[in-house]
């Protein structure tokens, strides 16, 4: 990734592009739903400040685990507007989500483990199966297309 000089505080789309490797569509979308914001020039072209390059690779590191965006904008909006967020504000922005990719990292362990029972299933029972409802309860206990009752064999062998 190219490198901006510390002196250049102000950056194009182009140039928050190039060292975010996030694509210009990417921006403007991240823009329209007001996870990232820019000033415009005379000539009506968008700068962002230099602080938004941490925006970006903020907003796509919480993508990379599954955050929602507007998840990821409530977040944003913690952080102060009058001035540039320090480290400590972004310490404290990550570590508030530390409680929610502990569930999601417990929801794919649970998905991981029931996967094989799944494939050879395909039921996807709203009432069991892990992979149409991951927070069922009976999801924790067992796996399986249904609960099914505990049946008596026939007397003669046979099941009923
Ligand atoms: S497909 Fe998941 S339990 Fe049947």
């Amino acid at each position: 990734m190219p490198q901006i000089p510390e002196k250049i505080h102000e950056l194009t789309v182009g140039q928050l592009s190039a060292r975010s490797g996030a694509a210009v569509s990417a921006l403007h979308f991240y823009e329209a739903k007001g996870l990232i914001s820019s000033r415009r020039t005379t000539g009506n072209q968008r700068r962002y400040g230099r602080d938004t390059l941490r925006r970006v690779a903020f907003v796509r590191a919480a993508q990379r685990v599954g955050i929602p965006l507007a998840t990821i904008r409530q977040a944003l909006a913690q952080l102060p507007e009058e001035r540039t967020p320090t480290n400590e504000d972004w310490a404290r922005l990550s570590a508030a989500w530390r409680t929610e990719l502990d569930e999601r990292i417990k929801q794919l362990g649970r998905l991981r483990d029931h996967l094989t029972d799944c494939i050879g299933c395909g039921c996807l029972s709203l009432e069991t199966c892990v992979l149409s409802n991951p927070d069922d309860a009976f999801g924790e206990r067992m796996a399986g297309s249904r609960l099914l009752p505990v049946r008596n064999p026939a007397p003669d062998g046979d099941e009923a």
